[in-house]
């Protein structure tokens, strides 16, 4: 047989599925296991989101739509960057995309050549290495740790950058940290573009989920970030709308030019139902995504309070999205039930057993002594959950 894709044989699996099958296979044995691993909101779409579908469904909405989505909707979303992100941007420059994460693919499949360097910033989202060495570059990855808020240090940035380096990828509100970037980190991070000629690429999909500051779009705060900036959103983790697989990119020309020849051949349009959805969404009642977004903020008060009270998990507060990451370095080389922990995903593996309590280990996200709890689950589930990690770490530590 001939050799198969080289790039590709590099990706990895995800490194969650062991323990997302085991806890699974756990819960079939009638284990009363709770889950702190979604990435996603526990709540339904809104109801008027979901009707404005069926609707569309009922008068024929079954055909394909331009390959970088409906006129209407790409001017939706370039009145929504201009309200909420005071961002101009021409309909024609949005690419609307199935999920934030295709649109993520197009905008590195678009500026990427081998032997690039692209920056992530660790904790950094699961996907960001893969979808990097799928275009055909490098990851290269910066520490930032909770001491610091997990925000990028300066020097360390500029210390990374060399002349294979093409872009650098951030991501305010941060899954997996649940930090919001401050204006100040943005504008280091854009005048470092600017001086070393490198593209920008602002994931900022948790947007809507903020608790604390403000959002800053990246390319809003100068002229000169904007040039290089692909701005990218959607609708999975405000709208409770993952499933539907809606998300959009606004880049400059020719970069959005290519990101729609990309999709254009690759995946067509996004569901056009969906396109109806969003529309809906976007200009529809505010106040269910407001609702959301204070019911998440209250379980986050819970989580934080259960986490002062855990010997040996500091965190960094959570300022937005919806997770929670704890460190546990104190845990790494304790032996327990015969078992001993050398890495997150040990840890991952011991509090299933032990608590009956799934967790994302840190190494999925390039940090090798933290776990992420996501609170994107009842306050039940939440409270129980706290309480079984209070009384591992009093028996263990
Ligand atoms: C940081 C980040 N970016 C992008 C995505 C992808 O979102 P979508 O469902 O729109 O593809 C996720 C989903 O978990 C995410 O956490």
């Amino acid at each position: 047989m001939k050799p198969l894709s080289e790039k590709h044989q590099q990706i990895a699996p995800s490194l969650t599925l062991s323990i997302n099958a085991k806890a699974k296979a756990l819960k079939a044995e009638g284990k009363d296991v709770l889950s702190f691993a979604s990435g996603e909101p526990d709540m339904n779409t809104p109801r008027h989101i979901r009707e404005k579908a069926i609707e569309r469904i009922n008068i024929g909405g079954n055909g394909y739509t331009a390959a970088k989505g409906l006129p209407e909707l790409r001017q939706v979303i370039a009145r929504k960057f201009k309200a909420d992100n005071e961002l101009d941007y021409d309909p024609e420059d949005i690419i609307v995309s199935s999920g934030a994460k295709h649109s993520l693919y197009n905008a590195m499949q678009a500026i990427v050549n081998p032997g690039d360097e692209i920056i992530q910033i660790a904790p950094y989202w699961v996907s960001y290495p893969e979808l990097i060495k799928m275009a055909g570059a490098t990851p290269v990855t910066l520490m930032t740790s909770s001491e610091s808020g997990f925000l990028p240090d300066e020097d360390a940035l500029e210390g990374l950058i060399g002349g294979n380096t093409k872009a650098i990828i951030i991501n305010s509100p941060n899954n997996p940290t649940g930090v919001v970037y401050p204006e100040a980190t943005l504008r280091m991070i854009g005048d470092l573009a600017h001086k070393h000629d490198l593209y920008i690429i602002s994931d900022e999909i948790y947007e809507k989920l903020i608790y604390e500051g403000t959002h800053h779009s990246i390319a809003a705060l100068d002229e000169r970030f904007k040039r290089r900036t692909i701005t990218i959103n959607g609708m999975s983790k405000a709208y409770a709308m993952t499933g539907w697989r809606i998300g959009y990119a606004a880049a400059f020309k020719p970069v959005s030019t290519i990101m729609n020849a990309i999709q254009s051949h690759a995946t067509s349009n996004p569901n056009t139902i969906a396109q109806y959805a969003s529309i809906e969404g976007l200009t529809g009642e505010m106040e269910p995504i407001e609702t959301m977004r204070r019911t998440f903020d209250k379980r986050r008060h819970i989580m934080m309070e259960g986490f002062d009270a855990i010997q040996g998990m500091e965190y960094a507060a959570p300022t937005g999205a919806f997770y929670l990451m704890a460190d546990i370095s104190a845990f790494i080389g304790r032996t327990i039930n015969g078992k001993t922990i050398n890495s997150t995903l040990d840890m991952g593996e011991i509090l299933l057993d032990e608590c009956l309590i799934a967790v994302v280990p840190g190494e999925a996200f390039g940090s090798p002594s933290t776990i992420r709890l996501s609170y994107a689950t009842d306050e039940a589930t939440i409270r129980e959950g706290l309480s079984r990690l209070q009384a591992f770490a009093r028996e263990h530590l």
